[in-house]
């Protein structure tokens, strides 16, 4: 599962589509954390897609990952600032690849 605490644990490695990037970051085998707020870590995500269903304000895109072991298409939160806190990522991603930090 994606680290609660990875703002503490990470650096950020890189900006992607006016995000950061918690790395470390080694492409395309390690991609790191995109988002903060909403944060989805890449070399968890496998693709399921459920989140991108069930956003009720569509914060993620597809993004491409080639090369990567898990999947070749990642969810970009590209739109977290427009988050409203309603979990319903967290709670459907098989693979607990989502952190949403209310604060
Ligand atoms: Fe979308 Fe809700 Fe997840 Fe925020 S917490 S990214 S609004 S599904
Ligand atoms: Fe990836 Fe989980 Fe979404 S596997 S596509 S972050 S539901
Ligand atoms: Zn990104």
């Amino acid at each position: 599962a994606i680290d609660p605490h990875f703002e503490a644990n990470r650096d950020v490695a890189e900006q992607h589509e006016g995000h950061r990037v918690w790395g470390p970051v080694d492409e395309p085998e390690q991609q790191g954390i995109h988002g903060t707020h909403v944060a989805v870590d890449f070399d968890i995500c496998m693709a399921d897609g459920a989140c991108l269903e069930d956003c009720p304000v569509d914060v993620f895109e597809w993004t491409d990952t080639p090369g990567h072991p898990e999947s070749d298409i990642k969810a970009d939160p590209i739109n977290e600032t427009q988050c409203i806190d309603c979990m319903l990522c967290v709670d459907v991603c098989p693979v607990d690849a989502i952190d949403v930090d209310p604060g």
